[in-house]
């Protein structure tokens, strides 16, 4: 596991938007997996930035979002697809059907979940996966003791996670409590993965993830396990990281010896 710290929020941002614009120019097809939620906007403002510089096109990348909420069509304002499209996707050169959102029309859910798992295989997998960290240690929707081997499915959410999203929603809005989410096996088959953590409030669940014993109760710590995974962390997030200095002296030596 390799552990970035940066000062600020932006720094953090920064690198994790040149991480993936680094994975996108690299390869010839890449497939990206994307998150919503606050922590990943200022790396969508990255990555808008880099394209309109004429840094980076889009234009043979796929993508596919971890999770979608149930009950809400992809044109409702609350959805991940309107997210994505107002956050990413409209300022950018890519071919929106090549953007896979979990969805499910008709109440099929175990179809619609094994048509997601089909198409990510059908893409050839996915190759770099961006993460955020849930206060309760979730990655996806996948609460704490979701199996560690699931699958694409649904997921009930927890009261945390109702509270902490109800933000994003208006008050006269319907806030849904279902989700289909990316289970953690599968995104455990991303060929690499990119975890961001920003803020104060994260810090608990960044140490959880990190330093923490591998359990199903703090999802994120099965990126222990992963042996490509980036976690980029401002130091408002890493402050409850007990080998802090360690992780700051190790990148020092990773620049100063470019391995
Ligand atoms: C969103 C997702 C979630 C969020 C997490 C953190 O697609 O999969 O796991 O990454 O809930 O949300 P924020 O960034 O809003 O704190």
């Amino acid at each position: 596991m390799r552990v970035v710290i940066l000062p600020t929020e932006l720094e953090a941002s920064n690198f994790a938007g040149q991480f993936i614009a680094d994975y996108i120019n690299d390869n010839n097809n890449p497939v990206i997996g994307l998150a919503t939620g606050g922590s990943v906007l200022l790396t969508y403002d990255a990555l808008i930035s880099s394209h309109k510089e004429g840094k980076l096109s889009f234009s043979k990348t796929v993508t596919f979002n971890l999770d979608e909420y149930i009950g809400l069509e992809p044109n409702h304002n609350q959805s991940y697809r309107q997210y994505m499209k107002k956050k990413l996707f409209d300022h950018i050169d890519i071919d929106q059907n090549k953007t896979f959102i979990p969805e499910c029309f008709d109440n099929n859910f175990d179809l619609a979940c094994s048509h997601y798992e089909n198409e990510i295989k059908k893409h050839g997998g996915i190759g770099l996966q961006l993460l955020g960290i849930g206060s309760n240690g979730h990655i996806g929707f996948n609460e704490p003791t979701s199996s560690l081997q699931s699958r694409t499915r649904v997921k009930t959410l927890t009261k945390n996670t109702l509270s902490k999203n109800a933000r994003f929603f208006e008050s006269h809005e319907n806030q849904p409590s279902l989700a289909i989410t990316m289970g953690i096996g599968t995104i455990m088959e991303a060929k690499n993965i990119l975890l961001l953590g920003l803020g104060k409030h994260k810090s608990k669940a960044v140490a959880d993830v990190i330093e923490g014993p591998l359990s199903a109760y703090c999802p994120g710590s099965v990126l222990q396990n992963h042996q490509n995974a980036t976690i980029v962390l401002d130091q408002h997030a890493a402050s409850d990281l007990k080998l802090y200095d360690y992780y700051i002296q190790t990148e020092k030596m990773k620049s100063k010896y470019n391995c």
